[in-house]
Formats: structure tokens, sequence, C-alpha cells
């Protein structure tokens, strides 16, 4: 099934009906504009601004060390690139965490200062207090449940989650909470592919999955994992659709070269 041309704007309401008529629903990350121009231009239907620019953009090892500051940053330079997708934002760790007042506070900023659609958090129950109160404020919440590697540190390792029954009721409770709140789709990571069709079948909002098999509602990647941009990343989940680590690099070469050499610039492309 190619891209709906009919739809010339993704709301939370689309994205329900596509998962009422079984319609795979397509996310990427973004965090700057002239990506998110082309993802936009492409058809996607949901842009995340996902904290994983904490590694992707910034270099880091976790996603923890990304400012509120700096998501808005990246936010806004993704809302100015949009036409057609929804645009969600990470609230990043440390911005909700402490109470419902500050999870407001910071999802206020995210709003007002970049343009967003809405936010996305990591978590189930022990959140729900700052999901009522955003979701009070007419701000669409996507939940992510499984790995949330804002936790990396409590885990300990980025391997599959609620591979244990323990686990995995909790997982499928935290979602009915999510959902009863008003959550308008949530992200499950790593999970076993059966507890991923389990809970997509339980919800009736759509599920996202990221490496959690084929029977979610919609599924989305990193970007530059896809493209191929990240090179040592290679879990099993990922299909790299390029590899733009070695095309950027071989074209930068060849740049050099020219430069080196002076066959650049030559005589049609000066002034
Ligand atoms: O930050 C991110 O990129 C994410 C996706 C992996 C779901 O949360």
């Amino acid at each position: 099934m190619s891209v709906n041309k009919e739809v010339k704007r993704i709301t939370t309401h689309v994205l329900q009906a596509m998962k009422t008529r079984g319609e795979k629903i397509a996310m990427l990350t973004a965090y700057d504009y002239s990506m998110a121009r082309i993802l936009d231009e492409a058809g996607m239907d949901i842009l995340l601004v996902g904290d994983s620019a904490s590694n992707v953009m910034a270099g880091h090892e976790t996603t923890l060390p990304i400012t509120l500051d700096q998501m808005i940053y990246h936010a806004s330079s993704v809302v100015r690139a949009v036409k057609r997708s929804l645009v969600v934002v990470d609230l990043p760790f440390g911005s909700y965490q402490g109470n419902s007042k500050s999870a407001l506070d910071s999802t206020i900023r995210i709003m007002k200062e970049s343009g967003a659609h809405a936010v996305k958090m990591e978590g189930g129950a022990e959140i729900s207090e700052s999901v009522k109160r955003i979701l009070s404020a007419g701000v669409p919440v996507m939940g992510h449940l499984g790995l949330t590697p804002q936790s990396i540190y409590k885990f300990g390792t980025y391997t599959v989650r609620a591979k244990e029954e323990e686990e995995a009721e909790k997982l499928i409770a935290d979602a009915q909470i999510l959902q009863e709140l008003g959550c308008f789709a949530i992200v499950l990571e790593k999970i076993p592919a059966t507890l991923a069709k389990a809970v997509s079948e339980k919800l009736w909002i759509p599920t996202i999955g990221i490496g959690a098999g084929q029977h979610t509602d919609g599924q989305v990647l990193v970007t530059h994992d896809l493209l191929g941009i990240t090179k040592d990343f290679q879990p099993r989940f990922l299909r790299r659709y390029l590899e733009l680590f070695e095309t950027i690099k071989e074209a930068t070469e060849q740049y050099i070269k020219d430069v080196k050499s002076r066959d650049f610039p030559n005589k049609k492309e000066q002034y």
C-alpha cells in the first residue's frame, strides 16, 4: 500500500482511523530541517523528534544528557519543514519524572516554543499523574513501553524486555492504563513479537513497534540507522535501506582530492 495522498495533514484522529481500517503507520525520527523536509515529502505519517538525538546528533552514549532546550531546538527545526506529518517530541530525561507540574511545564515549553503537535513519554503507571495533567491541558501524549532507554542504568543492558511473564503482565497493564488515560498511541520497543501482537490486539489505540515484530499497528526506526549513517549499530530488527556512511565518506574523499589537485572549482564553477 502506498502513501494516501488524500490525507493532507496527519492528526491523532487520522492515526486512529488508520488502525481501525488496518493501514500500517510509518514513523521515523527527525532532528533537523533538511532531513525532515525529505521525510515529510516522502509521505511519513509521524516524525519523532526523539531523544535519540542525544546519541545520533550529539554523540552521547545514552539519551540521558539531552536537555529540554536542545529538544526544543531540534523540534522547532523539524516543525519548520513539515507540511503533512504529525510531529511528536520526546520529553527528555529529567523534564517530567519529578512531578506532574514539571511534566506539564516542560510540555508547555515544547508546544509553545517549537510548534510541535504532541509529546512522547517513557513509562506506565508511574507516570500516570503527569500523563493525565498533560492530556487535560489539551496536548496529545504518545506512550513508550518495553525497552525505555531513559532507564538504561536500571536495566543494565539494551537487551529484549518483557520476556518473563511478570514483566510482560506489567507491560500489558501499563498499556491499558495509558490507553484509559487517553494516550493516542504507544511505542513498544524491543519486546517479543508475540507480546507486541497481544498488546496491539487488546488496545484500540495504535501501537508503533521498534524491534517488536510485524503485528504492531506501525513501525518506527531511527532515520540515521535506516540510512546507514550510523555504522556500528546492527541489531536484528534494523533494516538498512542505504549505506550512507560509506557513500558520504567516498564523496568527501573525492572532494578532498579535487581540492588538493586544483580540479575544484573549475572555470564553470566560478564567477
Ligand atoms: O528517541 C527515539 O528515537 C525513540 C525511538 C527509538 C522510538 O524513542
